[in-house]
């Protein structure tokens, strides 16, 4: 990935590492093989990942060359255009009730993006490149991957490959291959309350 690219994100910043300010989201990937080891890898970084009453509520679940095809069709037309070229496709579940009470997780959601965030990061350290997913159909996920809807929530859908070229994508998508730039440091953050205006 050239320096070139993330050039929009070095605007009053970035004050992060690279792991951080380098990782984004291309949807050009080039078919090729993510090596059940790796796959294993990043999901082990997603279990070090804490989690309220270290419940661990994150669960994944990913095809195999047998299955992608089957996994390409949950995803909405808009995503399956560029998507049918990554290697791997995952779904990111959650799971509603903790295990030690039964009661209701209400951090299930947060301690499971915090798990998926290890994912990714451990995904680029070993070059590969990611995309999340929301435009999923989620009656047909929770049907086809057998998921009892009242034991998780499936928050999102991911795939995982190796950055292809721009010009492999449909002339739509090509002008938004890029990263994205975010909001300023300062919109993000207040000292001592929500509406004081004082800055770092
Ligand atoms: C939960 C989640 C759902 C997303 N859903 C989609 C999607 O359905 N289709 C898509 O093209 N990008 C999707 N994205 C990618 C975001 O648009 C992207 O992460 C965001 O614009 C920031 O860009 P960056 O990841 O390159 O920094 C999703 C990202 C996340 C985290």
């Amino acid at each position: 990935m050239s320096e070139n690219l993330f050039s929009i994100r070095n605007q009053a910043g970035p004050l992060a590492d690279d792991m951080f300010v380098k990782r984004w989201s291309p949807r050009s990937m080039v078919k090729g093989e993510v090596p059940d080891q790796d796959l294993l890898k990043m999901i082990d970084a997603a279990r070090w990942s804490p989690s309220c009453f270290n419940d661990q509520p994150w669960h994944f679940v990913f095809s195999t060359d047998a299955t992608y095809d089957l996994f390409l069709d949950l995803l909405v037309d808009a995503n399956k255009l560029w998507c049918k070229n990554a290697s791997r496709i995952g779904f990111v579940l959650a799971r509603k009730n903790f295990m030690h009470s039964g009661e209701n997780n209400f951090f299930a959601h947060f301690d499971t993006g915090a798990a998926w965030m290890a994912f990714v990061h451990q995904a680029y350290a070993l070059g590969y490149v990611m995309h999340g997913l929301g435009g999923i159909h989620k009656d047909k996920v929770i049907e086809v991957l057998q998921v009892e809807p009242n034991q998780f929530d499936v928050m999102c859908g991911i795939v995982i490959g190796k950055l292809g070229p721009k010009d492999h994508l449909p002339a739509q998508l090509q002008e938004r291959e890029k990263p994205n730039a975010r909001k300023s440091l300062h919109e993000m953050y207040n000292l001592n309350q929500m509406n004081d205006t004082t800055k770092l």
